[in-house]
Order: C-alpha cells, then structure tokens, then sequence
C-alpha cells in the first residue's frame, strides 16, 4: 500500500489535485473532508445537537465510500448537501471532536487497507497516515482560496471568505487533529498555478520519491 498524503486549508484545491494526482497514479483518491460532512450532514437530518449524539452517529453511520462517492444508508450524498451552507457551518466544530475523529480515522484507514490511495485533508500526514510515502502541503492566498470556493459554489465571494475564516480558526486550533504541516511535507503555494501544473508536480514528487525508496 502507498499513500500519498495531501493536507492543506479550505480551497487550496486538495480534492481536485487528489483525484487529479489519483488518475494519474492509477491510484483511489479519498477526500476525508467528505467523511466529516456526512456526520454533519446525517446530525442535521436527525437534529443531534449533544456531543454525544454527534459521535454515537460517527460511530454507527452506515456509510461506504465507494467509486470516490460517498454512500450513505445506501445512497449516494449529493455534492450540493455535502457542501450546503448548513454543513458548512457546522462542520469544523463537529470535527474538533475528539470521538468523532477516532471514528472518522477508522473508517478511513479500513477504506484505505491495501490500496495505493491519494487522501487529503487536514491531519492525513500527522495522525491518519504519519508514515506515508509522501506528504504534500497545499496552500494558497486566503482571498483566492474564497475566490476558488465561491467560483464552486456559486455563493456570494464575502459570505464564502467569513464562513472559509471562521473554519480556518477552528480547523488550525482544535486540540486533536489540527491542520498542521510537518517538517517532512513538500509545500506547495499553489496562489498561482494552475490544477494542472500541481498535478504534474506532486506525481513527479511521487515517482522521486518512489525511485528512490525502490534504489535504496
Ligand atoms: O476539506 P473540507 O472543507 O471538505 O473539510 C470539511 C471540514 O472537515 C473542515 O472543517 C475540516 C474538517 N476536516 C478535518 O478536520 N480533518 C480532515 N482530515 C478533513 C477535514
């Protein structure tokens, strides 16, 4: 199994690097951030609001991902519900929980066992995956992260930097879990490079690294 490890804020383009640098490896792409979403998305649904009720359905959610698609009691999530503003506002605090992470990193690493897999996040090189092959950090100017979102989206480019800002604080300060980058990680500031100019570089990364590893 090979994991090559992308962490990085919101908007920086982790997913479409990961599924980009996934297709091509020939390897899966996980996005862990769905993972988190699902819990929030599923304790709306259900109004949880008490922590415990949040990690009771980290634990027990009936969710597969599948063919990079997130299945959850046996359907697939939209996008658009993954991403609502409701999720959005909820999904960092969710996070900084330390019961739902476990639960989340278990779901994860299960998914993951035996495969060749690009996963990104915030904590896949720190504490999902802190033995990966490779470890890159993505960021970006905070106004072009918000310009990338809202351009997704379609929301308002000042509703969309508030809400990036006030997950931004919380995913960078959580006790468990934080977006931190390790000493070990290729940073990429990718402010002003295209998607596919970080692709290229992160699997030229890989197959160095690789090489190497194989030479030794
Ligand atoms: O990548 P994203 O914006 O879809 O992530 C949604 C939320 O989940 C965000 O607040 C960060 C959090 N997250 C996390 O804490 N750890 C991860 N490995 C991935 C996402």
């Amino acid at each position: 199994m090979t994991v090559v490890a992308i962490d990085g804020p919101a908007g920086t383009g982790k997913s479409s690097v990961a599924a980009c640098v996934a297709d091509g490896l020939g390897y899966r792409a996980v996005n862990s951030g769905a993972f988190y979403r699902a819990v929030s998305y599923e304790a709306l649904r259900r109004s949880a609001e008490t922590e415990d009720a949040i990690v009771a359905i980290a634990r027990d959610l009936d969710l597969r991902y599948g063919d990079g698609e997130l299945v959850l009691n046996g359907a697939r999530i939209a996008q658009a519900d993954l991403h609502s503003p409701q999720v959005d506002e909820v999904v960092a605090a969710h996070s900084a929980i330390a019961a739902v992470r476990n639960a989340v990193n278990e779901r994860i690493r299960s998914y993951c066992m035996e495969r060749n897999v690009v996963v990104e996040g915030r904590d896949i090189a720190t504490v999902v995956f802190p033995d990966a092959a490779v470890k890159v950090f993505l960021d970006a100017d905070p106004a072009e992260r918000a310009r990338r979102r809202s351009g997704q989206t379609g929301a308002d480019h000042g509703t969309v930097a508030r809400s990036m800002e006030h997950r931004d604080t919380i995913d960078r300060t959580k006790p468990v879990g934080r977006l931190e980058r390790t000493p070990d990680a290729i940073y990429i500031d990718t402010t002003h490079l295209t998607l596919k100019k970080v692709c290229a570089k992160v699997i030229a990364i890989t197959h160095d690294i690789l090489s190497r590893g194989r030479s030794n």
